[in-house]
């Protein structure tokens, strides 16, 4: 599942060995292990600075990670040959939060070079991607057993009692936006770059309730 991903983001990235490639949301470095061996040079932009430190130590020697917002991206127009953000829209809660991203890729990479956004769940079958999700998560469970919290490690420093009682109170839940395609479709005329959809990689557990958008620069 994880080679298809990475040959999927090589594929709609027009990526290879040559290539000089950007990560919008790179967290702890998950696609830049795979991608880094494939491609020339990858770069990873993320806002969190601890999921930074994990890439930095495990990512292979081409990559380098800098901590950025990609709506603020720290890099002179045409920068890359190509940039991607996997995973990331779930995060946003419009879709304007993301636009303003995109644009901002487009800006860093090369003249009709291409821009991936990757693995946006689709507005318009929200109810049969959440039976989905139901059953994906039943097949692990039958697989591997129920997700319990883990033992705390004797690595790790224990909780302060009040740090502990703010982690409780805060109750974190996993949240997962939703975005139609005609979103995607018309942003192409504002930011003037062609656009095209794409389901995620077949491997995907979402294939058919996830999609993949890439956004062609022009040739100048
Ligand atoms: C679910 S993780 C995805 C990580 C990685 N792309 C992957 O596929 O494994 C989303 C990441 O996006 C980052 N993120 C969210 N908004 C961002 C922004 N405006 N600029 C840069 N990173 C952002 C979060 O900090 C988080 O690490």
């Amino acid at each position: 599942m994880y080679q298809d991903l990475i040959d999927n983001i090589l594929e709609l990235t027009a990526s290879d060995r040559h290539s000089n490639v950007l990560e919008v949301g790179c967290a702890a470095g998950f696609v830049a292990r795979g991608l880094a061996p494939r491609v020339g040079r990858y770069t990873g932009v993320d806002l969190a600075r601890a999921p930074l430190s994990v890439a930095r130590r495990i990512a292979p020697s081409n990559c380098a990670f800098r901590r950025a917002d990609g709506a603020r991206l720290p890099f002179p127009d045409h920068s890359f040959d190509a940039a991607f953000c996997y995973d990331v829209f779930t995060n946003f809660p419009t879709f304007a939060a993301g636009a303003h991203i995109v644009a901002e890729m487009l800006r860093v990479v090369r003249s009709a070079g291409r821009v991936l956004i990757g693995s946006i769940p689709d507005e318009d079958c929200k109810q049969a991607y959440e039976r989905r999700v139901a059953e994906v998560a039943k097949e692990l469970d039958s697989r591997y057993g129920p997700v319990r919290p883990r033992p705390p490690s004797t690595g790790f420093r224990p909780l302060s009692t009040r740090l502990l009682a703010r982690v409780v109170r805060s109750q974190p839940e996993i949240l997962c936006f939703y975005f139609r395609k005609q979103d995607f479709l018309a942003l192409s005329d504002s930011v003037g770059a062609r656009v095209q959809l794409f389901d995620v990689h077949r491997l995907n557990p979402y294939f058919g309730y996830r999609f993949n958008v890439v956004y062609h620069k022009k040739a100048t």
